[in-house]
């Protein structure tokens, strides 16, 4: 397969077709030094360039330097095509002011307005040590050596002006982003992805992804906002309940993804079919009718988000869940407007089984010409 282009009007990763495996990572700078985090944002824009069309990193890459010196590439991809790779950055707010709201980086004035914090929001249980970040970055790739080589150099670059915070690693896309992919299932085996916004949807695409001129900043257009959300999910109490209790909770039928209220997996919801105890078909707090655009004030995000299993934990339970991403152009009337809806034990009845975790939100740039760097517009 060819790889996916890496220059362009907007970053590649976002609405391109969402790839098999994610390895997602955030990091703060070690260093308040402006021309190192000139020269971070250059070295990585030139490493992406190169490793997401399948090349070394570097002049020499992995096995052509000297022979006195460590390798510039790590060279574990060596051999592997591409593989789709995309890498996608995102700048959070604390790049641009530090906790008391001083400036860092000389970037007074920079700071988006929409880049405020995210609410608190009822049932979280957030840990703030895999929250949050500088700088994150999301590559995403067909194979997973592939996207753990990205995120492995591009860190090893970072090397004396950024550190790791933390980062997540999924597989299994949970989201289609383009309807010639088929839906891929979440980890409590229902498709997820069928109603998301795609590609092929330009003018929603145009609405709900991409931030225009009009909302600026400036150095931001093109760009999008990326919320992030660790998800766990109590998935051996989920495995315990009926099937057509699981299809009440989230409103769609498990096998074909198609709505309760009838039809197959992409016809339109009927919220106000009733059952034969007058009662609607389509729970009032099941998770399609609270995060419907309807019932959110038209609001839609383009989700991008991942299944992860981190193992177990110490009582013998999977720490599974979701790795939810969502891109929007305003967090506030897409991600908080939905989340609001979804989140607290008198909603979403899908909450008895999930408990958000982690939480970021970052600005990410917009694409970047054949010499351009990412967040040049910052500079
Ligand atoms: C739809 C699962 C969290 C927003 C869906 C669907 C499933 C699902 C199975 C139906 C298929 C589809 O249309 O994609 C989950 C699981 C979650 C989760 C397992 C947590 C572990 C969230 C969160 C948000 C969200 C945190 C946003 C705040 C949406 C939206 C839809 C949707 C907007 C489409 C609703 C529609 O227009 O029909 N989700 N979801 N989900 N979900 Fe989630």
């Amino acid at each position: 397969a060819e790889p996916i282009p890496f220059e362009g009007v907007h970053q590649a990763g976002i609405v391109t077709p969402a790839q098999d495996r994610l390895y997602f990572v955030a990091l703060d700078m070690t260093s308040e030094e402006r021309a190192d985090l000139i020269s971070l944002l250059k070295d990585w824009t030139e490493a992406a360039r190169q490793m997401t069309q399948g090349n070394d990193v570097g002049t020499f890459g992995a096995v052509s330097g000297s022979p006195f010196a460590p390798p510039e590439d790590t060279g574990e991809a060596l051999g592997l095509p591409p593989s789709g790779l995309t890498v996608t950055v995102g700048f959070g707010r604390s790049l641009f002011v530090d906790a008391k709201g001083k400036p860092r980086f000389g970037l007074d004035g920079k700071l988006p307005a929409k880049l405020k914090e995210l609410p608190a929001f009822s049932g979280d249980q957030l840990d703030p040590a895999i929250s949050d970040g500088d700088l994150a970055i999301q590559a995403c790739a067909n194979d997973p050596q592939v996207a753990v080589h990205a995120v492995r150099n591009l860190v090893r670059i970072a090397f004396g002006r950024a550190s790791v915070r933390y980062s997540q690693m999924g597989f299994g896309r949970t989201s289609s982003t383009s309807s010639a992919q088929v839906t891929a299932r979440n980890m409590l085996g229902f498709k997820d992805g069928t109603a998301n916004i795609k590609v092929e949807d330009k003018k929603d695409v145009q609405d709900f992804v991409w931030v225009p001129k009009e909302d600026g900043p400036d150095w931001l257009v093109g760009g999008s906002y990326l919320v992030s959300r660790k998800i766990n999910m109590r998935i051996e109490i989920w495995d315990r309940e009926p099937l057509e209790g699981q299809e009440n909770i989230i409103g769609r039928a498990k096998g074909s993804g198609g709505p309760l209220s009838g039809g197959d997996e992409f016809a339109k919801i009927d919220f106000k079919k009733k059952n034969d105890r007058g009662a609607p078909v389509i729970d009032m707090k099941s998770h399609v009718r609270l995060a419907h655009p309807d019932f959110n004030k038209g609001a839609k995000l383009l989700r991008r988000g991942y299944n992860f299993v981190d193992g177990s934990d110490g009582l013998g339970q999977l720490s599974a869940g979701l790795f939810f991403i969502a891109y929007q152009r305003d967090p506030e009337k897409q991600f908080v407007q939905v989340q609001r809806s979804l989140a607290g034990s008198q909603n979403d009845l899908l909450n008895e089984y999930i408990v958000h975790v982690s939480s970021g939100l970052f600005a990410c740039p917009p694409g970047v010409g054949r010499k351009g760097y990412w967040g040049e517009g910052l500079f």
